[in-house]
C-alpha cells in the first residue's frame, strides 16, 4: 500500500522518515515504554534508524504494518506515533512524554479508526486494541475512540522477550457500540 496522509483538527499524520530519528530515540527513553511496549529496551539510534529506514517503508509497502508520525503541522516535529497492523487489524500508539494529556492521541486514533474502518483498509469491520493491563492512559485513549472492552479467551498481550503479561483488551467497530463507553467502567468509572 502507498502511504496515506490524514489530517485531524490540530494534527498532520504521514509516514515517519529517517530525519525523525533523533526524536524517536529520544522518546523512546521513556520508562513507560519499557513497561508497556516492545520497543527496543535499552533503545539505541541504530533502533530508530532501522525501524525509519526499513521496517516503515517496508510494512507500508507489505501492507503487514500501516505507521504514521504525528506532527502538529505539515513538516513539523514528530509528536507522536500510531500504527495499525494487519493481524488482527490492531491499533498501537505512543506519544512523546512532553506531549501528552493534551488530547492529541485520542484525536490521532480517532482519524485512524475512522480510516481503517471507512474502507482505507478493504474488508476492515473492526479494529483491536490490547494493553498491557495497569495502562489507564492507554485505556482512556481507547475508550475516546469508541472501543469496547471484551473479555477474550487468552487475555494476554506478548512482551518484548518472548513472554505474556495480563492485558484489558477492546474493539471498535463501525458505528460506535452502544456499549462502549460503559463496558470501561470497572477500571476508569463512569459514567
Ligand atoms: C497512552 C498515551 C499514548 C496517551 O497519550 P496522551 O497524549 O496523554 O493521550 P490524550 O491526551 O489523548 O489523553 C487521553 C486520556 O488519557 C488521560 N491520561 C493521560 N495521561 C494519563 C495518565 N498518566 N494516567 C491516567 N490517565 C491519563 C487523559 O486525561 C485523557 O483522558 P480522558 O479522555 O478520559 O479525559 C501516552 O500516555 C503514552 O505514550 N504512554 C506510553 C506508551 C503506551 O503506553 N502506549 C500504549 C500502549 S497500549
Amino acid at each position: 500500500m502507498r502511504p496515506v496522509d490524514l489530517r485531524t483538527p490540530r494534527l498532520v499524520l504521514d509516514e515517519p522518515t529517517l530525519a525523525d530519528a533523533d526524536l524517536v530515540t529520544a522518546y523512546c527513553q521513556d520508562p513507560l515504554f519499557e513497561r508497556y511496549l516492545t520497543t527496543p529496551w535499552p533503545y539505541a539510534r541504530a533502533d530508530a534508524e532501522a525501524f525509519l529506514g526499513t521496517y516503515v517503508p517496508d510494512s507500508w509497502a507489505s501492507g503487514a504494518e500501516l505507521t504514521w508520525a504525528i506532527r502538529a503541522s505539515e513538516g513539523g516535529a514528530l509528536l507522536g506515533m500510531i500504527s495499525v497492523r494487519e493481524a488482527q487489524h490492531e491499533l498501537g500508539y505512543w506519544m512523546g512524554a512532553a506531549h501528552r494529556g493534551s488530547g492529541f492521541m485520542s484525536e490521532a486514533a480517532l482519524a485512524v479508526a475512522e480510516w481503517v474502518l471507512g474502507g482505507g483498509i478493504r474488508g476492515a469491520r473492526s479494529l483491536m486494541w490490547r494493553a498491557v493491563e495497569g495502562n489507564l492512559a492507554s485505556a482512556r485513549v481507547a475508550r475516546a475512540v469508541g472501543f469496547r472492552r471484551i473479555e477474550p479467551t487468552d487475555p494476554t498481550v506478548p512482551t518484548r522477550d518472548g513472554g505474556t503479561l495480563p492485558a484489558w483488551h477492546a474493539v471498535r467497530t463501525s458505528p460506535v457500540d452502544p456499549e462502549a463507553h460503559a463496558s470501561w467502567a470497572s477500571i476508569l468509572g463512569g459514567p
